[in-house]
């Protein structure tokens, strides 16, 4: 039976380490980190993450602001807006939530920010620094992931570890990051996606099996090894009929994966608060190069 790699444990410790240094900043005459948040339309799920890192900058103490447009926003005022986010050095760090409608172009947006405060870390210049294995900001659910394999001490030097999923903010990140020269890392990285042949195949045979492919309960018991370790980065809404009128289902079924699982992932309390937690680490780090080195 799997240990939980438990990340709501975890993504709290580091919120706690966060505060106490604010608490250190604030107490020596400084002005608190501030993030500020960019979000487009009505989507349900990215107005419900923003209003969650807006609760987290208020636990942590950090200043935080929330800007909204409506869905019908045109690229260029929402570039004018970066262009202003870029130049106020009251604003460490900011983040666009990402879906953005049709009309507006995410690259051009991406690339607009300011990489030094790009603390999603999904600028170009980020993305490539962190492939290069130079100090950067690393995209927050990658970093979530590491930072949880890190504090429970998993080995992963040697292992095998297969990535589900190849997206730009968490699949391909991940692979890069599993075989860096480092710890975590060190692995042998095989990342599959939709157009692989037989998924079971890699997943049978992998140490480490990493799933970011919002497929509710897709990795079942049978599709791993015994002794493997498990983390679930699937966050998929899933009507029911309880009040909210949904659950979050993650990528992997739980129980019959926890049965042979050595560490699993659980969701919620696993990835999702650690990507959140790293989103603070990413905006004191912008902070600290950006205020102290004025
Ligand atoms: N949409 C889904 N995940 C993310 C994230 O980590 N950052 C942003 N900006 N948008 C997202």
């Amino acid at each position: 039976m799997a240990e939980i790699l438990d990340g709501l444990k975890v993504s709290k410790e580091i919120k706690q380490e966060i505060k106490a240094e604010v608490e250190k900043i604030v107490a020596g005459k400084r002005r608190a980190p501030h993030l500020v948040a960019i979000l487009v339309g009505n989507n349900g799920a990215s107005k419900a993450y923003v209003n969650a890192k807006v609760k987290d900058c208020e636990e942590v103490g950090f200043q935080s602001s929330l800007i909204k447009f409506p869905s019908t926003v045109s690229e260029s005022e929402l570039l004018e807006k970066i262009e202003e986010l870029n130049k106020d050095k009251s604003v460490d760090g900011f983040i666009v939530q990402l879906p953005l409608p049709d009309q507006v172009d995410q690259e051009k947006i991406i690339n607009a920010i300011d990489p030094r405060k790009d603390v999603d870390g999904f600028h170009p210049t980020n993305f490539g620094k962190m492939a290069l294995e130079m100090d950067t900001f690393l995209p927050a659910t990658p970093f979530g992931i590491l930072t949880l394999l890190e504090r429970y001490n998993i080995e992963t030097k040697g292992k095998d570890c297969v990535i589900i999923g190849r997206s730009k903010i968490v699949g391909r990140p991940m692979s890069i990051l599993m075989g860096r020269k480092d710890f975590p890392g060190n692995s042998t990285v095989t990342l599959t996606h939709s157009y692989t042949k037989d998924i079971e195949e890699y997943t049978k045979k992998a140490d480490i099996v990493i799933t970011a492919l919002g497929d509710p309960h897709f990795l079942k018991g049978d599709m791993i090894k015994d002794g493997a370790v498990i983390v679930d980065v699937g966050i998929t809404r899933v009507d029911d009929d309880s009040p909210k009128g949904y659950y979050l289902a993650g990528d992997v079924d739980f129980d019959s994966c926890a049965a042979k699982a050595s560490w699993i992932t659980p969701v919620p309390g696993g990835v999702g608060p650690m990507t959140r937690a790293m989103l603070m680490k990413n905006t004191i780090i912008a902070y600290k190069t950006s205020v102290y080195n004025d």
